[in-house]
């Protein structure tokens, strides 16, 4: 079974990815967050720094990219395959309003023929193999099937279904009767993605699809770091390793050179998914969402895990 760590914005940066692999390994690959090229194939400097390959030694990295422009997109594929990456991925499933209404993202599945139109130069002159991660739909799975017949066209080197349409965001119940069917018809390699929190959710799945050959984790793998060793028949997460990853990261934060403040607040977006570990700490949490300073925060941390609410079978459950 081929496991992946889905791209995260905001949350799976190459320090986190880095220390994941040191801590956790389990996961066969990580996707990058994406990189939305600008019309001349620029990328923000912090998401380009986050693919450079000295900050990604050591681990299976496929670099993914939101744009519905094919010059763009080529420009920015040379530049990643000098930098000696051998795929790409194309984000076909961002629902975000300000994507979607650029017809980015899952967006790109509102003109099915400018779908086609954009694979096509992409897939003739691209110079690495490109996957796509897309949704069931814009407004309802049910548009899935003649979304399919386009992307069976191409020769896509992976086709990975968040199984949801984007009217569903990540909260709708995930479409397995649409992705048997994509399982089914799709030309290319299926992975799935959505909604797996737990061991369980994994068995469960796979005794509906015992065909199944790749996953992709995200929300599961954030909450409890120790998933992808978990489903390796490793042992679960314990509390101290939580307690040490987390400090792990908040040194590399800071030793990076991010300000307090931008730390803590990355931390904080980790921790919305962390205190899912700890059932019934609301006050501590609380305590550690509100903490302006370093040392605010590391008590805040401290208290939670002295208080012993941890356990290791809870999940977090969108
Ligand atoms: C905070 C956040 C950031 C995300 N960033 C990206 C991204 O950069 N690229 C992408 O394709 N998907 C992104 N996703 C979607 C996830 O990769 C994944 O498809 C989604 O969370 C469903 O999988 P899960 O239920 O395992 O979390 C993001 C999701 C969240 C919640």
């Amino acid at each position: 079974m081929q496991l992946n760590f889905a791209p995260m914005e905001g949350l799976t940066s190459c320090l986190y990815r880095q220390l994941h692999a040191q801590r956790f390994p389990g996961a066969d690959r990580y996707y990058a967050p994406f990189l939305a090229p600008d019309g001349e194939g620029r990328c923000r400097t912090g998401s380009y720094r986050d693919i450079l390959p000295e900050h990604n030694g050591g681990i299976d990295l496929v670099p993914q990219i939101l744009c519905n422009r094919p010059e763009p997109f080529l420009i920015l594929a040379e530049q990643l395959k000098d930098m000696g990456y051998c795929e790409l991925n194309l984000n076909i499933g961002c629902p975000s309003s300000t994507v979607v209404a650029k017809h980015k993202g899952a967006g790109m599945l509102a003109d099915l023929h400018s779908l086609d139109t954009c694979l096509s130069q992409l897939f003739e002159s691209c110079p690495l193999p490109i996957s796509v991660k897309t949704r069931l739909g814009l407004h309802t799975v049910d548009e899935f099937p003649s979304v399919l017949e386009i992307y069976n066209k191409y020769p896509l080197k992976q086709l990975i279904i968040h199984a949801r349409d984007r009217a569903g965001m990540y909260k709708s119940m995930p479409d397995l009767r649409m992705f048997a069917y994509a399982a089914a018809h799709s030309r290319a390699p299926v992975c799935y993605n959505g909604n797996l929190f737990s061991p369980a959710h994994v068995e469960q799945l796979l005794s509906a699809m015992p065909d199944l050959s790749a996953l992709m984790i995200g929300r599961g793998a954030v909450a409890n770091p120790a998933l992808f060793r978990q489903l390796r028949g490793g042992l679960p997460l314990e509390s101290s390793e939580l307690a040490a990853f987390q400090a792990a990261l908040a040194d590399a934060f800071l030793g990076a050179g991010l300000p307090v403040q931008h730390a803590l607040a990355r931390l904080k977006e980790l921790w919305f998914y962390w205190i899912h570990m700890f059932p019934d700490s609301h006050r501590l949490a609380k305590q550690i969402f509100k903490a302006r300073s370093l040392d605010a925060y590391t008590a805040a941390v401290q208290a939670l895990f002295e208080a012993g609410h941890f356990s290791a079978s809870s999940f977090f459950d969108a």
